[in-house]
């Protein structure tokens, strides 16, 4: 009885912190910094409804996934793969789910630390009064001001580099475990009293309209791409750092509650920011589509006007960073254990190594915002602009398509029933019927839809050169070939799963 009673507070006490290291990973820059200005610019209610279905119908169920791979694993992203891989006598290239995600990590850290530099000046320019009495001029020039001056933004980027690089050498102690305990919840607190203030000084009614009436003919295949690379970004999905962190789940924890809460949560801070935003932007004439400037634009009219402004300003962009820096210990951590194991070298060093790569890629964002803003890696995309659509957009959603393939069809059924301690067989039931069938088939279309032109490749008289739009759309070669080459894969997979069970209960 004892010993009951021991394990299942340490169960719990394991749990819980598992449950406030993912939030940490989940909640960041992506609910507060990139919902809200991407909701700008696809729209509003549209966009807003598709980022809630795609949370729901491929998010949470790559989550579970994850999870389940990481705790079955308990390794490193990288190594779990391996693990995984031979457990279930699947083939190597599955081992691509570790090295994308160890690189996708890699490079949206670049461009994650820059911006979670905006937010630490941001501190000090509120804490010493700048906005207060701020109109948008100010606003807006103060945000401006601070784009065109690449050393300010080199020092931001790597101040943050190092308080990063300094958890990960230490490890994830205790005092960071107890921080996000009271951080967090204050971050929430915080969000609730900005939209008490937006109710009262915005635009809140168009605010809502805004973000909550679903017009569709607003939306575009890319919309819907930015929509799901965007589930992937806010849950930190596709890339292990999930993974990572399910390994320290206890064995008997339920993973499906666990992944409700934490996805539930994450949601809430985003639509709570943008309803602390939205009516301040509608109340002041800013543009909802200005751009990755939204917050620190918005945000600092608000506190400028209000009482105790130059306090609350300075404790939410604390805040803001805080979560920021939450989410980027868990970006860096899988490339960090891959240089580990690759080079067999200290924490430390791999820290060092991995920190001053990351933040010399950074140098391409910080100058994508001044001397180098008309250079274009992708088409009409500034560096910044190329590696946000790049890895949210691209590696992201394939990362976490492979792991859906690789949970549903490349691992033998009953290791995926015995790691998920099933005491409801419907929800397990339906869980697996959604990983195997409605996530890998929903990413396929809208990557098909959005990554691939229209268009007949061959036959350019077909397409508008003002507009891009195509003069007869019935002419989609370049998405019927890419959908006929995704079928063919599938299917293949599904049909090889189907030849294992055999195999593996008369093993
Ligand atoms: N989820 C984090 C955010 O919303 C960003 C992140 C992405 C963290 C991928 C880890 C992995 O800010």
């Amino acid at each position: 009885m004892a010993n009951n009673n021991q394990s299942v507070h340490g169960i719990w006490r394991n749990r819980w912190i598992f449950i406030l290291a993912a939030t940490g990973s989940a909640v960041g820059l992506g609910n507060i910094w990139k919902f809200p200005y991407i909701t700008g610019e696809h729209g509003g209610g549209a966009f807003v409804l598709m980022y809630l279905a795609c949370i729901a119908l491929v998010g949470v169920p790559i989550m579970v996934a994850e999870v389940a791979m990481g705790r079955r694993g308990r390794q490193s992203p990288i190594n779990t793969m391996s693990s995984l891989i031979s457990e279930a006598k699947a083939g190597p290239a599955w081992k691509a789910i570790g090295w994308m995600g160890a690189l996708a990590g890699f490079l949206i850290l670049s461009f994650y630390s820059v911006i979670a530099g905006w937010a630490l000046s941001y501190v000090l320019k509120m804490a010493t009064g700048t906005f207060v009495g701020a109109d948008q001029d100010l606003a807006g020039g103060q945000f401006g001001d601070m784009l065109a001056d690449p050393s300010g933004l080199m020092l931001w980027h790597t101040v943050f580099m190092v308080l990063t690089a300094g958890v990960i050498m230490r490890g994830v102690n205790k005092g960071i475990e107890s921080a996000i305990q009271i951080l967090m919840p204050l971050l929430f607190v915080l969000l609730i009293v900005l939209i008490g203030y937006a109710a009262k000084n915005g635009d809140f009614s168009k605010a809502v309209h805004f973000m909550f009436d679903a017009d569709f003919s607003k939306l575009t295949a890319e919309s819907v791409l930015v929509a799901l690379g965007h589930a992937f970004f806010t849950l930190s999905l596709g890339m292990g750092a999930i993974m990572a962190y399910g390994a320290y789940m206890p064995r008997q924890a339920s993973i499906g509650t666990t992944v409700f809460a934490i996805a539930g949560l994450d949601t809430l801070v985003a639509l709570l920011a943008g309803l602390a935003i939205f009516p301040i932007v509608f109340a002041n004439g800013l543009e909802p589509s200005a751009g990755p400037g939204l917050l620190f634009v918005s945000l600092p009219i608000a506190f400028g006007n209000m009482a105790g402004g130059q306090f609350f300003g300075a404790l939410f962009f604390i805040l803001v960073s805080f979560a920021a820096w939450s989410s980027a210990i868990s970006l860096i951590e899988p490339a960090t254990a891959w240089a580990i194991e690759r080079f067999k070298t200290t924490r430390t060093k791999a820290t060092i190594a991995i920190a001053s790569i990351i933040w010399v890629l950074g140098i391409g964002t910080v100058l994508s915002f001044n001397d180098w803003s008309e250079f274009h890696l992708l088409p009409g995309k500034t560096i910044f602009d190329s590696l946000d659509f790049i890895t949210a957009n691209i590696m992201l959603p394939l990362g976490g398509l492979l792991i859906a393939l690789f949970v549903g069809f490349g691992m033998k059924y009953h290791h995926v029933y015995n790691e998920m301690q099933v005491k409801n067989a419907v929800f397990f039931n339906i869980w697996y019927v959604l990983l195997r069938f409605v996530t890998p088939i929903a990413i396929g279309i809208v990557f098909i839809s959005g990554l691939l032109p229209e268009c007949s490749l061959m036959d350019e008289s077909l397409l508008n050169a003002e507009t891009g739009e195509c003069s007869n759309p019935t002419y989609m070669q370049p998405r019927v070939i890419g959908g006929v080459i995704l079928a063919i894969a599938y299917i293949a997979i599904v049909v090889k799963s189907l030849k294992k069970p055999a195999r593996g209960l008369s093993s």
